[in-house]
């Protein structure tokens, strides 16, 4: 096998560190690119002796210049509390980073894969979420820094593709989970696991009802890898995630059991915009990419559980 040399924007963060430790499994040349706003050197440290690794600190929203045969365009905070916190920011890390990583990728002929997300669904009318489907977006609420910003991230995917023939991917991830998530960035996984580690009472807003579905990282990784490594044809969007539908309450319920604790469950309005139903239609993924998830809610949970006693 020839070695890649590979750029990971965003390597540092939850998914972007179990992308880097694959790659280079797989023998690979990986640079890891962050300005760690999100990301911790921690996600990584185990990596930085490897010879074939690289840490380059950089934001995306200026640009840079790196001979690579593909990128992964995962730079941007994942979580509300993060994305919210600056989101002028988001935004500008969306679009002006997948301005740059295109321009790269044009420039130094490299494919590109984009990770979007099931963000750009918005709150959907049509459930599960195929990837025809072209969403239900608040195009000035509280996530729509987020959720526009990957619209037009995509956009500009698009474009580059059909413009200047750039290789692209682009995958939309929904909720996925695992460990090295922050364990106070606010996702309900990491949250729920936290806040039931520590004996504390467990919020879920509303009544619980709204829906989510839950991927461990490797599958994720796994998907990623997949497209990347499919015919120049397939482009996407694809959608990455898995298709078991739980609603908020199941997954209370399951994370107090699963690690014993004492917890209690309370309920808190519903903050605004918040999806009510979230499942993808995986059919394409399956179909032209030969993937689907493998691990189920329990065996994820158990492995991030694990991951959270260490670091608590
Ligand atoms: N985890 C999920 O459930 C999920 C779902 C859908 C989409 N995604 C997408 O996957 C990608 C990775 O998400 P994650 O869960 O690992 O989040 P994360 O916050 O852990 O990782 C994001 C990484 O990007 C880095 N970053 C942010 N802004 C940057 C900038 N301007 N320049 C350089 N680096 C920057 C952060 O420091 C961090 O290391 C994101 O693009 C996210 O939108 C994740």
């Amino acid at each position: 096998m020839t070695r890649k040399k590979i750029l990971v924007t965003g390597g540092a963060g939850f998914v972007g560190s179990h992308l880097c430790e694959r790659l280079l499994n797989e023998d690979h040349e990986v640079y890891c690119l962050d300005n760690f706003f999100t990301g911790q050197k921690q996600n990584i440290i185990h990596l930085l002796d490897k010879s074939y690794f690289e840490l380059i600190r950089h934001d995306v929203i200026a640009p840079y210049l790196i001979e690579v045969d593909e990128i992964y365009n995962l730079a941007c905070p994942a979580s509300p509390i993060h994305y919210q916190y600056n989101p002028i920011k988001t935004m500008k890390t969306s679009v002006m980073g997948a301005i740059n990583m295109l321009g790269l990728a044009k420039r130094v002929n490299a494919k590109i894969l984009q990770a979007s997300t099931s963000e750009v669904y918005g709150n959907p009318l049509i459930h599960p979420q195929p990837e025809k489907y072209w969403g239900n977006v608040n195009p000035i609420g509280e996530r729509s820094c987020y959720d526009e910003g990957k619209r037009a991230a995509e956009t500009l995917f698009s474009d580059y593709h059909k413009q200047n023939n750039v290789k692209i991917k682009i995958v939309r991830i929904f909720n996925t989970y695992g460990p090295r998530m922050h364990p106070n960035d606010g996702r309900v996984v990491s949250n729920f696991i936290v806040q039931a580690l520590k004996n504390q009472d467990i919020t879920v807003y509303g009544e619980g009802q709204q829906t989510r579905s839950f991927q461990y990282i490797d599958d994720l990784v796994v998907g990623l890898i997949k497209m990347m490594a499919s015919p120049d044809s397939i482009t996407g969007p694809v959608n990455i995630g898995n298709p078991n539908e739980f609603t908020i309450l199941e997954l209370a319920k399951k994370v107090i059991q699963l690690t014993q604790s004492k917890s209690k469950i309370v309920y808190e309005p519903l903050p605004s915009d918040d999806p009510m139903m979230r499942k993808p239609e995986i059919s394409i993924a399956k179909k032209e990419l030969n993937w689907s998830p493998s691990v189920c809610l329990d065996e994820g949970l158990e492995k991030t559980i694990a991951f959270f006693k260490s670091v608590l």
